[in-house]
């Protein structure tokens, strides 16, 4: 039984050169889906189509999408830059460019079709940003957000924790509309994971506190971990999940919020 059912869906990874992209776009091939890759760097993998995408320009999101063309089952938003990178791109590519890639998939895709991306466990603290991140999200064009981002500094920040939690309460909003034309969305919130983008979170983050974030289950997970629930979401399977921001963290969020995890503890004192 095809109980995913990707034999022959023509879906699109968004990311795909390394890390979470790159292994979903390549589970995603060997359950029989036309995959098309999305980066902009260019992909080794086997692809029905690459397209170099720059998710800072969205004009070259709208030539990618013109390019591939015709019907879209699924897309797999997994491009991403960490807190190292400036705070403006940060939110462009995580968050505002992510959503004009939506936008215009969502162009091509009818009954039937799913929305799978990538938020953070960085992005955990949204429901106490609602007030900051509902105007937020009520903005819809690219060029829009990015004023907005360029006019509120102090709310972005370093632009990581923002655009994680942007990514969640748009991915909540949209479903309630999406759902009417029989579209599904939804993202995940990983954990620690050993990808290219860790190196740069070390750089960045006490090694105490990229360690507490890995209990209970006391190890960062794989790429392949990351890639097979966001290929669930999207997948025939999931027919009646929508809105969920899903914590794929080994246990964290549910350790935390009752009071098994205690993060403060894991942590140096200030
Ligand atoms: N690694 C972790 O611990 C971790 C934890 C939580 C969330 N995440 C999120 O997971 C997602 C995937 O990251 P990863 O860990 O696989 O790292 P990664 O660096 O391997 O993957 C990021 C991908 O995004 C692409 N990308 C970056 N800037 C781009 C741009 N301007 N236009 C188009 N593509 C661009 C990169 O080329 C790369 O293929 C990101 O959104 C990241 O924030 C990572």
């Amino acid at each position: 039984m095809d109980f995913l059912g990707y034999e022959g869906k023509r879906v699109l990874v968004c990311g795909c050169y390394s890390g979470m992209g790159e292994a979903t776009a390549r589970q995603l091939l060997a359950l029989g889906a036309e995959v098309h890759g999305l980066d902009f760097k260019e992909s080794a993998l086997d692809l029905a189509s690459f397209n170099l995408v720059d998710l800072r320009d969205p004009a070259s999101i709208d030539a990618a999408v013109a390019a591939i063309g015709g019907k879209v089952d699924a897309l797999f938003n997994c491009a991403g830059l960490p807190q190292t990178a400036p705070p403006m791109d940060v939110m462009k590519v995580n968050y505002a460019g992510t959503r004009h890639l939506t936008d215009r998939v969502l162009e091509h895709m009818g009954e039937g079709g799913a929305i799978a991306s990538i938020s953070s466990n960085g992005g955990m603290g949204w429901s106490r940003k609602l007030d900051v991140l509902m105007p937020l999200i009520a903005i819809e064009k690219y060029d829009d957000i990015v004023k907005w981002c360029e006019d509120n500094p102090d709310i972005v920040n370093e632009g990581y924790s923002l655009s994680k939690e942007a990514v969640i309460v748009w991915t909540m909003r949209a479903s309630a509309d999406l759902i009417k034309r029989g579209i599904r969305i939804n993202c995940t919130l990983p954990g620690p994971t050993q990808t290219p983008m860790m190196h740069e979170f070390e750089s960045a983050t006490d090694m105490a506190v990229l360690n507490a974030f890995i209990q209970p289950i006391n190890r960062r997970s794989t790429p392949d971990e990351q890639a097979a629930p966001l290929i669930y979401l999207n997948s025939d399977a999931a027919s009646y999940v929508n809105g969920l921001a899903m914590p794929i963290d080994g246990g964290f969020m549910g350790g935390m919020v009752t009071g098994q995890v205690d993060i403060s503890a894991l942590m140096p004192a200030q």
